[in-house]
């Protein structure tokens, strides 16, 4: 029959909503998208509650957990990529209209004091440990993870951000550098989809940063945080897939050669980046 319905509760009009496979039982239900309650749910409700508060309105709405106990949030509408990234998202106006997105994302969260028993996500076996060493004394909470699968577009351009699971405090900086990563990407040209292979890397970063407003001292700082954060992404991918089915099956199919490859490329590209986006 036609009834895509994730196991008929929800009825006929719940269709299952499939990212990058992290999180199973995602379904959108009407003009709602249901996802099961984690530890850090309420806390990510509490922070979007703010947001919205703060004028911040391109992300999901909060609206608490159902009576199966999920999580329930408003359905964005748009287009959400996958990895590979096609060709057509290559352009600099959408790497200016993240930057933009994102600076818009951080002065609505900046100043918001989480509450007291806040509990954060993070992928299987991240540690605390090093963290602040990465990303800098925290002085915002922000969203995290920019994956293709997290950033919702509408016309061609990035519209809207979804899925703050790995939201916790960091610094504008870390915000940035994470945004990099995917969209430059800061990869090894063969690692990238193809329509990205050729950019010029230094050029984006410098699009983006110009894009979000980033000045001073932290344009300095920016290679350095993003070569920490690459080799953590490598150590942390290791751990999470001698954890994890999901992380493992990551790992197999490319992780594992693509993070070392990204850490050399950083190492021998950096210097040109730092030249071009320091005055
Ligand atoms: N609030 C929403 N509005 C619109 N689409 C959504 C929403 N939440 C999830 N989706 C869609 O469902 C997909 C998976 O959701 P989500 O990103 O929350 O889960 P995930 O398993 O963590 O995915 P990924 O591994 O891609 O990060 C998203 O990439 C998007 O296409
Ligand atoms: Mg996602």
């Amino acid at each position: 029959m036609h009834d895509r319905s994730s196991g008929g509760q929800d009825g006929p009009e719940a269709l299952p909503l499939v990212g990058d496979g992290v999180t199973p039982g995602i379904v959108r239900v009407g003009d709602t998208v249901r996802r099961p309650l984690r530890p850090f749910s309420g806390t990510v409700q509490a922070y979007l509650a703010h947001l919205h508060r703060n004028g911040f309105t391109d992300a999901p709405v909060p609206l608490g957990t159902d009576e199966q106990g999920r999580e329930v949030l408003t359905y964005v509408p748009g287009d959400v990529p996958r990895e590979p990234l096609p060709a057509k998202t290559a352009g600099e106006d959408v790497l200016a209209a993240l930057a933009r997105l994102i600076r818009l994302l951080h002065e609505a969260g900046d100043g918001w004091t989480p509450p007291a028993d806040a509990t954060w996500g993070g992928i299987p076996g991240s540690a605390a440990a090093g963290r602040e060493a990465v990303e800098g004394a925290p002085e915002l909470v922000g969203h995290r993870d920019y994956c293709p699968g997290n950033v919702v577009f509408r016309d061609g351009l990035p519209a809207a951000l979804i899925d703050f699971d790995l939201a916790r405090p960091t610094t504008r900086l870390y915000e940035i550098a994470n945004a990099l990563y995917w969209w430059v990407p800061l990869l090894d040209p063969r690692d990238r989809a193809p329509g990205f292979a050729d950019l010029d890397a230094a050029r984006r970063v410098s699009v983006f940063v110009d894009a979000y407003g980033l000045t001073g001292r932290r344009r300095a700082e920016l290679v350095p945080l993003a070569t920490r954060m690459i080799h953590r992404f490598h150590t942390s991918a290791r751990a999470a897939a001698d954890r994890d089915p999901v992380f493992h099956r990551l790992w197999e199919e490319g992780v594992k050669d693509r993070m070392p490859r990204a850490e050399s490329w950083i190492a021998r590209e950096g210097p040109a980046i730092a030249a071009l986006i320091t005055p």
